[in-house]
Parts: C-alpha cells; structure tokens; sequence
C-alpha cells in the first residue's frame, strides 16, 4: 500500500505487480544501465532485452533513426546470449525488489522451447515474455507472430518447459490481432503483452538511400500510441487473461489511458531513452492521479472505459 492506495495488479500464471508499471524488452537493457538514475526497486516489473541462446551482434549501422513523432529501429536483436546473461546479468537482477521477466526468441520453435526450459531453473526470474515478431526459419521466414497456428505452436511448446509465467507479446503488423490474441490464450499463455513495434521506413530525400542499413525497422514512440491503444482495447474485449499494454507511453496519463482500456499493466519503451526516470515518474504520476480522483484501488481503472451506447 502506498499513502492508502493499492496499486498492486494481478496479471495471471501467480504473478502480482507492486503496481501496473513495467519496463519494455529493448528500451531499458539488463536494468543495470538504469541504476544510477532511479530507484529500480520502485517498478512492478522489468522486461529484459531480447535473449536468444547464442549471443547475436544484431544489424549492421545506422540502426535507429528519429521520425516524427516516434523512433525507427532495426537492432537487429542484438544481445548477449542466455549462458552470458545468467552470468554477468541475473546476479545484479536479483538483488532488485521486483519482478524480472526474460524476453525471448528464437529461428526455431525448438530455440523458444530450450530457453524457456533454462529459465525455468532460473531463481530470481518470474517468467518469460515471447516475443513472437520473429521470422520462422522453418516458414520461409514468415513471422510466428502473423501466424495464429505458428503463435500457438510456440506457445504451447514453451508452456511445456515452463511452470513460470508465460506472457507473449504480439506483434501489430497483422490483419486482426485478436485472432492471434485468441489462439495464444488458447495454447496456455498467462497474459497478453502487445503491441511490438509497427514495421516501417525512412528515406533521405537527398541521398534517396534509406536512412536505416536494414531499410525497413520498427516503429516506436508516441506515434504509436493510438494504434496501441485500439489493439489492447480489442483485444482486452476478446481474452479472459491479462492484457499487458505497450506503445508509445511517455506518461502517467497515457499509462492510464491503457488500464482504462483494459489493461491490467503496462510497459514503458521509448520513453525511457528520453528520460531514463520515466517509468518511476509514470509510477507516481498514477498515484498522483489517483489521489486526485479519489481511487484508492488501481484495479477500479483496469476496463473501466466508458463506451457510447448505440
Ligand atoms: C531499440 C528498441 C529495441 C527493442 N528490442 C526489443 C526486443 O528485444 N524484444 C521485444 O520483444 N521488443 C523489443 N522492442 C519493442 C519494445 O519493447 C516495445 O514493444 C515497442 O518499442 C513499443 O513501445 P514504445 O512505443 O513505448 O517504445 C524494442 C524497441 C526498441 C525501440
């Protein structure tokens, strides 16, 4: 309890936040990099960059360029490697008073499934979120997460490997998420985590060259937002898991907007590259809210929106 507020959420598989505030997978590192601006320990939860079971050097430079409104990055994702991660990284993440998730992909079901069952044995580690925006090698590199049958064969091999929590994060660049949504839940996931970065491009109008190596990356930031939200709202509609929002939330007003859409968390991405203390502040910024508005239960916002009748 916080000066008689609750601000603690329930998000499904056993898991209970402090508050509905996480950190996005990609935007916040293995969290040390953010020790000395913030009190980590102040969070619900951290999602840590993208771990693949070798180390990956990701894309070649420029590999993320600024647009209106927002970001494009094609990272490529770049990280260090499960074995390296749990020897110079899970140590400090266990000293932290929060919940620490482990972003993971793979080429193959197979990968999702052996690193899901290495963080299974994992103390100090409260679950895996799927990132399922990746190409399947198996499918011509088709994504798994475009795929209702390909998301669901993932799931359901991580599900086996894991008693953990397993959130899967869903990508935007489909036709109607929540038949991904549905077919995930379907297949055992805990919570829902969406959305991952819009696929977009940036050219130099003097050069003609794309402004990224890669030419096509991922859109990130406020100009998201609206997209987001629609998609978390559809799909917070659809499933009877916990919908975890994430996209363009900068601040304590747009994290709110996500629960009253139906949200039971969310994630801060892009933000923190602007101000590495923005998920601390949008924790008290709810507070802050929540005080004002006489709501001393966080959950009393989660779905609360208030739709026109027609
Ligand atoms: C530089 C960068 C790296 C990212 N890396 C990952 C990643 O490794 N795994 C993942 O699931 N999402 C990754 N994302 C996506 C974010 O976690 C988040 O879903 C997305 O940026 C939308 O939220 P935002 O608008 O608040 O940034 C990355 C995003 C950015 C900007």
């Amino acid at each position: 309890m916080n000066q008689g507020l609750n601000l603690s959420v329930d998000i499904g598989g056993n898991i209970i936040l402090k508050n509905p505030v996480m950190t996005a997978s990609g935007t916040f590192g293995y969290a040390g990099e953010f020790h000395r601006y913030m009190d980590l320990n102040k969070l619900g939860g951290i999602v840590v960059k993208g771990l693949s079971l070798n180390p990956s050097k990701g894309n070649p430079p420029p590999r993320i360029v600024e647009t209106s409104c927002g970001m494009l990055n094609a990272i490529g994702l770049e990280n260090v490697g499960i074995d390296a991660f749990q020897k110079e990284k899970l140590p400090f993440l266990r000293t932290l008073d929060t919940k620490i998730f482990a972003n993971i992909y793979g080429k193959t079901i197979d990968e999702y499934a052996r690193l899901a069952a290495i963080i299974e044995n994992l103390d100090g580690m409260a679950g895996v979120e799927i990132n399922i925006s990746c190409p399947n090698v198996s499918a011509g590199g088709l994504a798994f997460g475009v795929d209702p049958s390909a998301a669901a064969h993932v799931v359901k091999k991580v599900r086996q490997e894991t008693k953990k929590h397993v959130m899967v994060k869903l990508s935007p660049n489909v036709t109607d998420v929540t038949e991904i949504a549905l077919s995930v839940e379907n297949a055992g996931a805990d919570s829902i985590s969406l959305i991952n970065t819009i696929t977009g491009m940036a050219i130099d109008a003097d050069t003609r060259k794309p402004k990224l190596a890669n030419i096509i990356g991922g859109l990130s930031g406020p100009a998201i937002k609206p997209v987001a939200l629609r998609m978390v709202w559809q799909t917070a509609a659809k499933v009877k898991i916990p919908v975890i929002g994430i996209g363009g939330i900068m601040t304590a007003r747009d994290a709110i907007e996500f629960l009253i859409a139906g949200a039971s968390a969310i994630q801060v991405g892009t933000a923190s590259f602007i101000n590495p203390k923005a998920s601390e502040e949008i924790v008290d910024g709810i507070m802050l809210f929540m005080q004002e508005k006489g709501i001393s239960d966080v959950c009393d916002l989660i779905g609360s929106i208030e739709l026109p009748s027609r």
